[in-house]
């Protein structure tokens, strides 16, 4: 191969990182089997008030990815209630809150109960679409 297509290559594959949004967003294999250890009734009540103050500024008070900050954003916030993300485990929801991506902050500050239970109350928005 020469050194040119090496290049190119590279380039590729650099460009695939930082256009975060444009590519699929996968939580690694280690956290998808992570259960949920809040329990769903009391992570609901928590993660109600939690949402509110935290993620309805982008993700819009429904979860539909519609807050007032997401009109100027790109890729904008996701709609957490599409099959996409439900169809997700919480293990892999829980990570990728935690960890963020591109505009999407990561929530280590926040502690772990009330990240998993965002997890329950994601859950109980998509219910009452
Ligand atoms: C500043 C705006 C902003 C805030 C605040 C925010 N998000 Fe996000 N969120 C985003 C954006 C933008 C994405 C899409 C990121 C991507 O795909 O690169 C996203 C993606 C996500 C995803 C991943 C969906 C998927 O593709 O699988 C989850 C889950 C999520 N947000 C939950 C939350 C929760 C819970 C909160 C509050 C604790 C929150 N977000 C706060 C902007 C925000």
């Amino acid at each position: 191969m020469g050194r040119r297509a090496f290049f190119a290559i590279g380039v590729v594959l650099i460009g695939g990182a930082v256009g975060a949004g444009t590519t699929e967003w996968k939580a690694p294999a280690s956290a998808r089997a992570v259960k949920n250890p809040v329990d769903a009734a009391l992570g609901v009540k928590l993660g109600q008030g939690l949402f509110r103050e935290n993620c309805v500024i982008c993700h819009g008070k429904a979860g539909k990815g519609d807050g007032e900050a997401a009109a100027a954003m790109k890729p904008r916030p996701t709609s957490l209630i599409e099959r996409s993300v439900q169809a997700q485990t919480d293990g892999e929801l829980f990570w990728k809150i935690s960890e963020g991506r591109g505009a999407m902050p990561g929530w280590k500050s926040i502690s772990e109960k009330e990240r998993w239970s965002l997890v329950h109350y994601l859950r109980a928005l998509a219910e009452k679409r």
